[in-house]
């Protein structure tokens, strides 16, 4: 039997913040979205930033997804909206069976450009994915090391003179 393992958006409810309990990075995005949920800020079933991938009913793999406006740009010539990546994370028994790309090309898929903030030790996944270090900034960048990834046609932010 094959299992179908796409790429689905998840909604805010109770069972998707149960199984985000399961991820290292559980941590105060999640309690706010666990709250405005209690408190009724935020509507059962209420659109996430966060995709998933499922394996029959257990949430396996999970990142959030964020569009920036062009407004917002400090990376991409031409500045122009992009794509801000966090909280990619695949659960430790199905590591290394390409569920970690299959998200990322996921959000390749919009053709825009990606930041992300890579944790440690998980450099070499993001540079199997074409990713690069953004030239280091300490203005815009402050202790972050984003990496980038560019859809054809579209290059870094040149640094500005200070
Ligand atoms: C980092 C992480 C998101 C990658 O997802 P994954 O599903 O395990 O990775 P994939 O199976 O999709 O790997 C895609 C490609 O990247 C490579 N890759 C994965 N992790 C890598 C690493 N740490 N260094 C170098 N290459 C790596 C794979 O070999 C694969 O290459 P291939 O296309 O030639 O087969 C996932 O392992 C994770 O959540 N880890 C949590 C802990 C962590 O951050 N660890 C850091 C790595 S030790």
């Amino acid at each position: 039997m094959s299992i179908s393992t796409e790429v689905q958006p998840l909604l805010i409810n109770y069972k998707t913040l149960e199984e985000f309990k399961r991820f290292k990075e559980y941590g105060l995005q999640e309690l706010t979205m666990l709250e405005d949920l209690q408190s009724n800020i935020v509507e059962n079933n209420s659109e996430s930033p966060f995709f998933g991938i499922y394996i029959g009913n257990a949430m396996i793999a999970r990142m959030s997804l964020y569009r920036i406006s062009a407004k917002y740009d400090n990376y991409f010539n031409p500045p122009q909206d992009y794509l801000e990546l966090w909280k990619l994370e695949v659960l430790k028994d199905y590591q290394g069976k390409g569920y970690g790309k299959q998200l990322v090309d996921f959000a390749k898929s919009y053709h825009l450009p990606i930041k992300t903030n890579p944790r440690i030790n998980s450099h070499g996944f993001w540079e199997r994915l074409g990713f690069q270090k953004a030239t280091y900034n300490m203005e815009r960048d402050r202790g972050e090391n984003p990496l980038l990834w560019l859809p054809e046609g579209v290059d870094e932010q040149p640094k500005e003179d200070s």
